[in-house]
């Protein structure tokens, strides 16, 4: 009798055992999803890239791309202020106005980046003297010129980017984050801002940019605090950036939890800003891409994608990756493959963990 039990726990173990094995890889921590193909259009939510002018001028397979996977574009850096502003009521909208139309023209969307942050602000303000009051009215007036110059054709503001450190609560406003707005105005400049951006385009939906959500639920608290005050005050603000620049030694569950403490938290649409994931975040020079680092970028983009497609309808602003393939990132020269393409414009596995995000049920 005693031999029956023993055969029958060695059997359950064993048959617990094979179902395990069948989900999850050898840690028994990710499951291992079945292969899929198909484009990132087919995604019930949109995808986009940050762009800049010169790869849209050169190259063709970076339109191509935009074209095919893409529904969405945001300036990399030719929408902020120290890119158009160049004195008072001076104006260059050459490369934005360039990127738009590229937009208009392929049906793409435009998400604006930046209004206001603490870094590339224009010498002219950065030497501007004046009276609170004053400093009211150059702001106001420059978000109102830019978002009017753009009504109607960017659909969506980062109004302001980059208010809240590590800790949450205190707005950045000395040392290498001197933020000019804040030292002026007081921190109803954020509130100022909305509102500006908002009179200028009724239509135009705006958020709070910001990153760290993945490594800092302080940073998160601070957020989701700020939005509430905004709320409380009647401030329009309509959505969440979470810039999530993040790397392949970050877990998995750090990248969904921060996407889905945002959502429920304040209730306003998501949008993944920014995202790239290096594999290379110590930025060793000596480092050679492998396929098993190609591998834990996959998960990390997968899961990104996952918890974008696990979100309410009505909050899935969607994901943009901050570039097109790798060559065009910021990161490349630490070095680094941050991106779903690489450097020749082919799909890396990365492509396959964002298909397997929104197509595949696990
Ligand atoms: C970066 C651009 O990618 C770089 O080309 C530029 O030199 C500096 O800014 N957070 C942001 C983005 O909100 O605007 C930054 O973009 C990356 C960090």
């Amino acid at each position: 009798m005693k031999n029956v039990y023993i055969l029958t726990f060695l059997l359950c173990a064993w048959l617990a055992g094979s179902c395990q094995q069948e989900k999850f890889d050898s840690d028994n921590s990710i499951p291992v999803i079945p292969a899929v193909s198909g484009s990132l259009s087919e995604a019930p939510f949109p995808f986009g890239a940050a762009v800049n002018i010169s790869p849209l001028n050169s190259s063709d397979r970076y339109k191509e791309i935009l074209r095919s996977d893409m529904s969405r574009v945001t300036a990399e850096n030719a929408m902020k202020m120290n890119n158009i502003s160049k004195g008072h009521k001076q104006y260059d909208f050459t490369e934005a106005d360039k990127i738009v139309q590229f937009a208009i023209d392929n049906g793409l969307e435009v998400h604006g980046h930046t209004l206001l942050w603490y870094k590339h602000t224009p010498s002219w303000v950065s030497n501007f003297e004046g009276s609170r009051e004053q400093w009211i009215a150059i702001m106001k007036e420059y978000i109102q010129d830019v978002v009017g110059h753009f009504k109607g054709k960017v659909v969506s503001w980062d109004v302001i980017n980059e208010v809240i450190n590590d800790d949450g609560e205190v707005y950045i406003k000395d040392g290498d984050k001197y933020n000019i707005w804040l030292d002026k105005i007081g921190e109803e400049y954020i509130s100022l801002a909305f509102k500006y951006a908002h009179e200028a385009d009724p239509n135009a939906l705006l958020f709070y940019n910001e990153y760290g959500h993945e490594y800092s639920s302080q940073r998160r608290m601070g957020v989701n605090n700020l939005v509430k005050e905004l709320k409380e005050k009647n401030i329009p603000i309509h959505g969440v950036g979470m810039q999530m620049h993040t790397n392949i030694n970050r877990s998995t569950s750090d990248l969904r939890n921060a996407i889905m403490i945002m959502a429920a938290s304040t209730r306003l649409k998501i949008h993944v800003s920014e995202l790239d994931i290096a594999v290379n975040p110590s930025s060793n020079k000596e480092l050679e891409l492998t396929d098993e680092l190609l591998e834990k970028q996959q998960i990390h983009y997968r899961e990104v994608a996952k918890a974008m497609n696990d979100l309410p309808a009505d909050q899935q602003f969607g994901i943009t990756f901050w570039g097109v393939c790798d060559s065009n990132s910021w990161l490349y020269a630490n070095p680094d493959w941050p991106l779903p393409y690489d450097d020749t414009y082919a799909k890396k596995p990365a492509y396959e963990g964002l298909l397997q995000g929104f197509k595949v049920s696990y």
